[in-house]
């Protein structure tokens, strides 16, 4: 029996740890199984322990300390560690104490952002339940929701700790239950359904999720399952199905899902993790933060961002999401982005009829500005942004401060999101609007995800610097293990050289790699096969997929015309190439030919590949057209 204190495995049958002291364990009257001392009720039978519990309910109002009993509909949640008796045995007590104690954390901490309660810790499993005290129309997918994030943040605190074999697993399931509804928060279930829950868990592979049919039925337009087989679960006559549970497809109830293709999401979660976190601290603390998600085209920024949108779905506090896109082109779009989110915020159709548009800005107002005066005053302002109104020629400081009052009122009423696309075209003046609310609305629960390509440096190379309430991340090419998975996901039947083409021109970038499968697709090589597709026949001469051609025509036709004549004079050389070579093709001088190359590594055109082995290393910077 493991110490719920310390964490030191004691010998069955002893009442106290021999480390800390503390209490052990407590027999069920009904089935004799050992439980730690603070839990109500048995892990094994869902029956009631009677002793030792007096002191968890002494603080409960006295009309709440009778309970009454109910049938309802609920989702419960078992989750359990593995691997974890071999990583403390050979650890420190303290040190294991410690990673108990965090993942107790994260597992309530999870639990209650999705709407979960946390009915007890049995050991090291955990066990929580949605639909009681309040019921939602999501209830289970909310519970498969945070199983699957749960066993992905265990995975990632064992990386963290140096114990990467560390796993939950976690069952899910739906259906009646005798509830008591007595002190707020500490709603409990018993009976059948937890014992099954629990049992469902231990059917899981440590890291997965096994669900019930009710579960998946409950939840399966938002999330994507295979079936798991049938499994023998004690106290069940009759062989039961589950199924396991993949992955989030949308937001909630398959909102957004996409009907295209789409790879699983794979070698990000770090970063992801690090956004959800960066967005919880700001919605906490009522602190406005900027993340700014940079890499070049297609390395997955927009990705990352949908994967947060299909979290912020997901989770129970209410947020606001705002997304607007720059554009690439066209005069007198300066603030696009900024207008196509108040837009969608007053469900305002783009060039819809000036009257309706603007009673629907006052409408949006109404709900979210309480101040009249203040409403007279922002309203001219957003119209002028969103060009219903000409009004006078207001300086920008002005128009700056009415928007911003704007998203201070909606952040006071929720957490605020806007998440800014593109922002490598974005002209500088909405960029000075983003530093310009960051710096004002600082106290305010505003979170800016920005999307941009590493162009946007150059436009504006001071771009998050110096900023307290901001963090950078650069998306790196995905690993080759990545990109082969990525690809055997989307097509398992590719064969070995088809594939190894695909990587090699790919580079890391799933884009090309997704483009790929899409002109495969186009070509009518590959059929679909439920959620994968297969080849038809022989993929012997792969070109590159015509998608890719024009978006590297884009790329270069981005650039500096004198930037794009060295890239040309860098294509005749050959993949890679020297600078002493690109000296004598282009007839410009050495200094001339590094300033333009670095202009060109920056931007992710060329890369560099110091050579440690060349005997020429000095000048032997060569470079990789990307
Ligand atoms: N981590 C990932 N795992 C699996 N697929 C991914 C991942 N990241 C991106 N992809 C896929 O690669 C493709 C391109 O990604 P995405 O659109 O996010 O690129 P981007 O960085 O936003 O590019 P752009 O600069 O052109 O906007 C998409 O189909 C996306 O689903
Ligand atoms: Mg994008």
């Amino acid at each position: 029996m493991r110490c719920a204190a310390c964490g030191t495995e004691n010998e069955a049958g002893r009442k106290f740890c021999g480390e800390c002291g503390e209490s052990l364990a407590l027999a069920c009257p009904s089935c004799g199984t050992p439980n730690p001392p603070a839990v109500k009720f048995c892990g094994e039978c869902g029956n009631a322990l009677t002793a030792g519990n007096g002191q968890q309910t002494s603080n409960v109002e006295p009309d709440l300390q009778a309970p009454t009993s109910e049938r309802r509909l609920v989702s419960v949640l078992f989750a359990d560690l593995v691997g974890f008796t071999t990583l403390s045995e050979a650890r420190d007590p303290e040190e294991v104490r410690e990673l108990l104690t965090r993942y107790f954390d994260t597992c309530r901490t999870l639990i209650e952002r999705y709407g979960g309660t946390v009915e007890k810790f049995i050991g090291d499993a955990v066990m929580a339940v949605w639909g009681t005290p309040v019921a939602r129309e999501d209830d289970a997918e909310r519970a498969v929701r945070a199983a699957l994030d749960l066993t992905s943040a265990v995975s990632a605190l064992g990386q963290e700790v140096g114990a990467p074999d560390l796993r939950a697993r976690a069952g899910v399931l739906t259906g009646e239950a005798a509830v008591t509804v007595g002190a707020q928060g500490q709603g409990m279930v018993a009976g059948d359904l937890v014992n099954t829950a629990s049992r469902i868990q231990s059917s899981a592979t440590p890291g997965q999720v096994h669900v019930g049919a009710a579960t998946k039925r409950a939840s399966d337009a938002a999330i994507a399952y295979e079936d798991a087989g049938t499994f023998d679960l004690k106290g069940k006559a009759e062989p039961v199905p589950l199924w396991r549970a993949i992955r989030v497809l949308g937001g909630v109830r398959g909102a957004q899902k996409s009907t295209g293709l789409e790879a699983p999401f794979l070698e990000r979660e770090r970063e992801l993790r690090l956004v959800k976190e960066l967005f919880h601290v700001c919605a906490d603390e009522c602190r406005a933060h900027l993340v700014s998600i940079l890499g070049v085209a297609g390395i997955g920024k927009s990705r990352l961002s949908w994967e947060f949108f299909k979290y912020i779905d997901g989770v129970a506090t209410d947020v606001r999401w705002h997304q607007g896109r720059c554009l690439p082109y066209g005069e007198g779009v300066s603030f696009w982005a900024l207008a196509e989110m108040v837009r969608t915020r007053c469900a305002i159709l783009e060039g819809e009829e000036q009257a309706s548009a603007l009673s629907k800005l006052r409408q949006a107002l109404g709900e979210s500005v309480p101040d009249p005066e203040e409403r007279k005053w922002i309203e001219p302002r957003i119209a002028h942004l969103l060009g219903l109104e000409e009004g006078p020629a207001w300086d920008r400081e002005n128009l700056f401060s009415a928007w911003r009052l704007f998203y201070e009122r909606l952040a006071e009423a929720m957490p605020t999101i806007l998440v800014f696309e593109d922002m490598q075209w974005a002209d500088p003046s909405l960029l000075d609007f983003i530093e310009y609310l960051l710096e004002w609305s600082k106290n305010h629960a505003i979170f800016v995800l920005v999307l941009a390509r590493p162009e946007l440096m150059d436009r504006r190379p001071s771009w998050g610097a110096g900023m307290r309430n901001a963090t950078s991340m650069y998306l790196e090419p995905l690993g080759p293990g990545t990109m082969d998975r990525l690809l055997s996901e989307l097509v398992p039947g590719l064969p070995d050289d088809g594939r190894a083409k695909v990587l090699e021109r790919a580079e890391g970038v799933p884009l090309y790699a997704v483009e790929t499968v899409r002109m495969l697709l186009d070509r009518g090589l590959l059929v679909q096969e439920g959620s994968s597709y297969r080849p038809t026949g022989d993929i012997d001469s792969l070109e590159v997929p015509e998608t890719l051609h024009a978006l590297i025509a884009a790329r270069l036709d981005g650039l500096m015309a004198e930037e794009r004549r060295l890239v040309q004079d860098a294509a005749v050389l050959g993949k890679t190439f020297t600078i002493p070579g690109l000296v004598a093709l282009s007839g410009k001088s050495h200094e001339e030919i590094e300033i333009l190359l670095s202009a060109l590594v920056r931007k992710e055109v060329l890369s560099l590949q110091a050579d440690p082995f060349s005997p020429e290393r000095a000048n032997m910077a060569s470079c990789r057209i990307s």
